[in-house]
C-alpha cells in the first residue's frame, strides 16, 4: 500500500529545546515514509542541532531566517505549501507565542499564517510544562484546532524526573496519519480496544509464588500503538511495575487500567470488560497451571518438594464471542513457531495471532526489540516484521492489522453488494 505520507509537504519547525536532535530521527523517519520534509530551525534550536544535518536528512534547504534571499521555492510561501505544520520539539516559549499570535520568527510566523493541520510536540522541563500558563496556552491552541500531543513521562535533561520528554516518534507518526487520514477515518478509529499486559501469578504460600518474565512492555508498546491510530485504550495489567503503569497512565489520562494478579483474576476482568470492547489484544503471559494455596509458609524438609499443579481456564478458549468482535491473540515459542501459532489461531478462532521468538539472539521477552510474525484468519502465510524496536513494529503491526480490517470490511461489503444483486 502506498504511504499516506506519500508526496505531503511536511514542514518540522524545530525550537530550542534539548531534544531538538531528537527532530533529526523524525525528519529522516518521515522522509523514509515518503514525505517532502522541510525544516523551520529557531536560532536557539541551531545551537542544539545544525541546519546542515536536516539538509542532509531531508534533502532539502533549511529555513533558518524570515527574511532569507534565497526563498527556496519561488512565489510560494512555506506556509502555503505545507500540508501540515509540526512543531516538534515546542518549546514553552514558541507555545505562548503562538497562543498569543505573535509572529517575530519564521516559526510563529508560518504558525499564525499557514492554513494547514497543526501538530504540537511539547518538550520541556517538568515545571515549565505543568505551568498553568503553560498548560492555558496548549488549551488555547487546542481550541484554535492544534492538534497537541501529551509528552511522555521519565528521566529528564535536567536530571529531574517527570513529564516533559520528547515523546517516541511512533506517537507522533500516529498523530500525523491521524491528522492527515481524518476525513478517511481508519478502521480503528474510535474504537474500544482492550488489551491484557504483563504475565500472571499463581501463589505458592504467603511468601512464594510461580511467575513469568513478562515485563508488559510488548503490551504498552501495542497501547500506544492503538492509541496512535485513534482507538480508546483500557488494560489489564499483571504485574506491571508501577512505574510503568504511572508513566502511561499520566501520559494517556483516557486510558483505563486494571491491575490484577492471578490468572483467575485476569480471567474475571476479561470477562467482565470484554463486552464492552471491540477488540481484545490478549498480549499477557497467562498462567496454564497454578499450585494448590497454602494459606501457612512452607517449610523445608530434608526431601526434595512436589508441587502439584492444577490447570487455569483458557481465557481466550472460554470466550463467548457470539458478535463480531476482533480477537487477536500471542504466540511467546522458543521453537516451531509458525506452526504453534498457526495452531492457536484456529484452536482459540481467532482473528489474528501475533508470533514473536522467546528464545536466542532476538529474543523477545525483557528487551527492547522484538521480531514478529502476524497470522490472519484466512491467509496462510504470516506478515514478517523484522527485528526492530518493540515500539516501531507494534506500531507496523497494527497499522497492517488496521489495514486487513478495512479491507475486510469492504470484502464483506462486497459481499453483501454481490448477495443483493443476485436476490435483484
Ligand atoms: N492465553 C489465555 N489463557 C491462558 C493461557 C494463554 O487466554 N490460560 C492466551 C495468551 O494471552 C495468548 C494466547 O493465549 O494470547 C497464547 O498463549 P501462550 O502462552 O503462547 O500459549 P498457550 O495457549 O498457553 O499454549 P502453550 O503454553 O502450550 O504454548
Amino acid at each position: 500500500m502506498e504511504s499516506l505520507l506519500h508526496g505531503k509537504h511536511i514542514t518540522i519547525c524545530v525550537t530550542g529545546s534539548i531534544a531538538a536532535y531528537k527532530a533529526a530521527s523524525l525528519a529522516s523517519f518521515l522522509k523514509k515514509k515518503k514525505a517532502e520534509v522541510h525544516v523551520i530551525l529557531t536560532k536557539s534550536a541551531s545551537r542544539f542541532v545544525s541546519a546542515v544535518t536536516f539538509k542532509s536528512l531531508t534533502g532539502n534547504p533549511v529555513i533558518t531566517k524570515m527574511f532569507d534571499a534565497s526563498s527556496f521555492i519561488p512565489h510560494i510561501s512555506i506556509a502555503q505549501l505545507s500540508d501540515l505544520v509540526l512543531v516538534a520539539p515546542a518549546t514553552a516559549n514558541v507555545i505562548a507565542k503562538a497562543a498569543n499570535g505573535i509572529a517575530d520568527d519564521m516559526v510563529s510566523a508560518t504558525l499564525l499564517s499557514s492554513t494547514a493541520p497543526k501538530i504540537i510536540v511539547p518538550a520541556m522541563n517538568t515545571a515549565m510544562y505543568e505551568n498553568p500558563i503553560t498548560q492555558q496556552n496548549l488549551k488555547k491552541l487546542a481550541d484554535f484546532g492544534f492538534e497537541i500531543i501529551e509528552p511522555d513521562c521519565g528521566e529528564m535533561a535536567c536530571g529531574s524526573s517527570g513529564k516533559g520528554r520528547f515523546p517516541e516518534i511512533n506517537q507522533i507518526y500516529g498523530k500525523i496519519i491521524q491528522v492527515l487520514s481524518s476525513k478517511r477515518t481508519t478502521a480503528l478509529s474510535g474504537k474500544k480496544v482492550l488489551i491484557t499486559a504483563g504475565g500472571t501469578i499463581e501463589d505458592i504460600d504467603p511468601v512464594r509464588f510461580i511467575g513469568n518474565r513478562s515485563s508488559g512492555r510488548t503490551a504498552f508498546a501495542f497501547a500506544k500503538a492503538f492509541i496512535a491510530m485513534g482507538a480508546q485504550v483500557s488494560i489489564i495489567a499483571a504485574n506491571v511495575s508501577e512505574r510503568a503503569l504511572d508513566d502511561f497512565a499520566s501520559t494517556f489520562t483516557d486510558s483505563q487500567i486494571i491491575k490484577v494478579r492471578c490468572a483467575a483474576d485476569m480471567e474475571n476482568a476479561v470477562n467482565e470488560h470484554f463486552k464492552n470492547c471491540d477488540l481484545l489484544f490478549m498480549c499477557a503471559a497467562v498462567a496454564d497451571y497454578k499450585p494448590n494455596y497454602s494459606t501457612h509458609k512452607i517449610k523445608k524438609a530434608d526431601d526434595n518438594l512436589v508441587l502439584e499443579l492444577s490447570r487455569t481456564n483458557d481465557i481466550l478458549c472460554g470466550i463467548n464471542n457470539f458478535t463480531n468482535k476482533i480477537i487477536v491473540g500471542f504466540a511467546a515459542e522458543t521453537d516451531n513457531v509458525e506452526e504453534y501459532a498457526r495452531r492457536k489461531l484456529e484452536k482459540k478462532n481467532l482473528d489474528f495471532v501475533i508470533a514473536n521468538k522467546v528464545c536466542g539472539e532476538e529474543s523477545a521477552i525483557g528487551g527492547e526489540k522484538s521480531s514478529l510474525l502476524l497470522f490472519s484468519k484466512g491467509r496462510s502465510e504470516p506478515f514478517v516484521f523484522p527485528y526492530a524496536a518493540k515500539t516501531e513494529n507494534a506500531f507496523n503491526v497494527i497499522e497492517k492489522i488496521s489495514e486487513l480490517l478495512t479491507e475486510r470490511a469492504n470484502g464483506q461489503f462486497r459481499r453483501k453488494a454481490d448477495a443483493a444483486h443476485i436476490h435483484e
